[in-house]
């Protein structure tokens, strides 16, 4: 039998210190689309991910708290596991560094370094960073501050365990330089070799005296161990190391080891050195991801609401907060974090793009052929191959980019065929096809081919946003065909089978309004007479909010048929079109500066949620726009290029 193909990968273990807000959130989204992606590709995969929960930093945290560590790091653990639950983090373990299973080998590991020589007895004399848990010599310091968060570091003096790093310095200097992918991206590299690697490592102080929430050293209780070496011994702890038959037979060395940047010394030099005393293979990537900012710098708790993941999730859904981390910033850099650009990515890349792909088609094929799809023809058009080729290549690339962590890159891909998809409707205009009986099973080809297509996206959608699919699956009345939803159902075309009955569901993502999101999010307070400060501006100066002018609802309408209205000289019945789905009729009072059939053909600017009134008997669902001059002339409001019917003004 073949033997499985393994995938180990993890997250940093986060501190327990306080709720995680959204830029922590984006390494454990990452980790578990790229786990997801692993697993749907046929990888047995483990995933890993926790809590650092030792250290003088908690210890705080907890007294300030008025609490005792354990009950203090218990309550916030908890809320992390749900976080992780509503995003859909779908890992395989999760080590608490609290844990039995965790301490016992962490003080074995410890002994074991200290009986083979890597470890000595000392005293330790210098500078320490609570917050970042790091120590640092005084020419590493950034005038007086710690030179990775910027804040005030601690002068010590402690009697303390010492690691031997020079002991493995040249041995870890060539593993780095001959294992090109085992810093990512190659920029960190040179940042650890020139900053740290170069100038000599010093050997590093593991345990601490002066508090006691940590595992102690087994052979002298009083100290307890350095929480870096406690908490970077996770990932190995986890997969029971040590013991026979357990997962680190099976998973380790790690294949991807996520974490960000600002935590790259700890993984790149301590913890690669620490394996090399074990005597265990090196990870084979280390990736160090950017951060995610907010526009007025890094984020912190007191930001609030914008940056709470549970409210973000809960308000705009788990899979749209998802697809915006993953896709608004290429992996590996820095991004910002704002609603607006969140707002606008739901807007645009799923409610327009993907959302409308999937209403668009479905409601014409309920409309048509009663949702049934009918067995596609074989005809050549060059659309049906451009369309069939794009969907075919598309699988190779999101999986060429995933592999290398180019997540966004994969996502940018995916969104070709979506919109590659759009454009087959446009170019094949459905909605003329039905006009004309004889073109009934070229009309069903297109239809059928938009389907297929929609399932490709939802198969390759599936490790990115894990609860859209489901509602493709239904839609496309195949939730209960689990084949259909495999990588491997990718490799031909057609596997969708006629006869299935698609049935269009709600829509998949609702538009929002951008300026009424951020109103609420970000709980803009009414002025001083109670009254909000934009309705002030309405009342007081005659001008109207971005708000109010985005309620009006424009679309640029295709004239399909107008009309004279008996009777009424100055009238029009005029027939639009917005899209293929959506026909109106409008009584437009514009028969005196247009003939019928001059209009017919024009593409013009129409508000569309107007609501429906009656003139002289005839139904109005709208309004065509039309500039008037002081003499009285009237020319309707066009676009000055092609754009489909339907598509929104604003
Ligand atoms: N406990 C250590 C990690 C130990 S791993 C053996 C730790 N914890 S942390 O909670 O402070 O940070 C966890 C991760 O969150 C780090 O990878 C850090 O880079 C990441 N992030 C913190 N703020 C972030 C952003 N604003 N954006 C992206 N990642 C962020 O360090």
């Amino acid at each position: 039998m073949a033997e499985e193909k393994t995938f180990y990968i993890t997250t940093p273990i986060y501190y327990p210190s306080n709720k995680l807000h959204v830029g922590n959130s984006y390494t454990t989204v990452a980790a578990d689309a790229v786990a997801r992606f692993k697993r749907l590709t046929g990888y047995k995969v483990w995933f890993l991910t926790g809590t650092d929960e030792h250290g003088q930093k908690i210890q705080r945290q907890a007294e300030l708290a008025g609490k005792a560590p354990r009950e203090f790091v218990d309550e916030i653990v908890a809320w992390i596991k749900e976080l992780w639950q509503e995003l859909d983090i779908d890992y395989d373990d999760f080590i608490r560094t609290t844990e039995e299973r965790h301490k016992k080998k962490v003080a074995a590991i410890f002994t074991r370094f200290y009986e083979q020589g890597d470890i000595y007895k000392g005293k330790y004399e210098g500078w320490y960073c609570t917050p970042c848990e790091a120590y640092w010599t005084e020419r590493q310091l950034d005038e007086c501050n710690c030179p990775d968060c910027g804040r005030k570091v601690e002068l010590i003096a402690e009697e303390a365990y010492f690691f031997k790093m020079s002991k493995y310095a040249q041995q870890l200097q060539d593993h780095i330089e001959t294992n090109p992918d085992f810093i990512l991206p190659p920029s960190r590299k040179n940042e650890m070799v020139n900053n740290f690697l170069n100038p000599g490592l010093e050997d590093l102080c593991v345990s601490r005296t002066s508090f006691d929430w940590g595992i102690p050293v087994p052979f002298d209780p009083d100290h307890v161990i350095y929480v870096w070496l406690d908490a970077l011994s996770n990932y190995i702890t986890a997969l029971g190391y040590g013991e026979k038959g357990s997962n680190f037979e099976t998973f380790w060395p790690a294949d991807v080891q996520l974490i960000g940047k600002d935590i790259l010394r700890f993984h790149t030099i301590y913890w690669p050195i620490f394996l090399m005393a074990l005597g265990e293979p090196l990870p084979k990537t280390v990736f160090g991801h950017g951060w995610l900012m907010l526009q007025e710098g890094k984020m912190s708790k007191s930001k609030g609401n914008a940056i709470d993941p549970l409210v973000l999730s809960d308000r705009y859904s788990s899979d749209a907060l998802r697809y915006f981390l993953l896709r608004e910033i290429p992996f590996g850099q820095d991004g910002i974090f704002s609603l607006e650009s969140f707002i606008n990515r739901i807007n645009t890349d799923l409610a327009n793009d993907l959302g409308n792909l999937v209403s668009r088609t479905l409601t014409m094929a309920e409309r048509y052929f009663d949702g049934k799809l009918i067995e596609p023809q074989a005809d050549d058009d060059n659309t049906d191959q451009e369309l069939i080729n794009t969907a075919l290549d598309t699988p190779a690339l999101v999986e060429g980019f995933t592999d290398q962590l180019k997540i966004s890159d994969a996502l940018t891909e995916l969104w070709k065929l979506v919109k590659r998809s759009n454009k087959y409707i446009d170019e094949n205009t459905p909605w003329e096809l039905a006009k004309d009986p004889a073109k009934k099973g070229r009309l069903g080809t297109v239809i059928y081919n938009l389907v297929e297509s929609i399932r490709f996206i939802a198969v390759m959608l599936q490790p990115f946003m894990p609860r859209t699919p489901e509602s493709i699956w239904e839609q496309l009345g195949i939730a209960s065909n689990d084949q259909l939803k495999t990588w491997d159902s990718l490799s031909e075309w057609g596997a969708i089978q006629p006869g299935t009955v698609v049935s269009r569901g709600d829509d998949l993502f609702p538009r929002l309004n951008l300026q009424a999101e951020i109103r609420e999010m970000q709980g803009d307070q009414p002025a001083e007479n109670g009254v909000k400060d934009d309705s002030v501006q309405d009342d007081q100066e005659g001008l109207i909010s971005l708000d109010h002018f985005q309620q009006v609802d424009l679309r640029v309408a295709a004239i399909t048929n107008a009309e004279k209205i008996p009777k009424a000289d100055k009238l029009l019945k005029v027939e639009v079109s917005l899209g293929e789905s959506e026909k109106r009729q409008v009584v437009a009072g514009i028969a005196e500066h247009y003939q019928p059939d001059q209009l017919i053909g024009k593409h013009v600017i129409f508000v569309s949620n107007l609501k429906p009134v009656k003139l002289r008997g005839v139904l109005s669902q709208g309004m065509l726009l039309a500039a008037t001059a002081e003499d009285g002339s009237l020319a309707l409001t066009t676009v000055d290029r092609e754009i489909p019917a339907g598509s929104r003004v604003s």
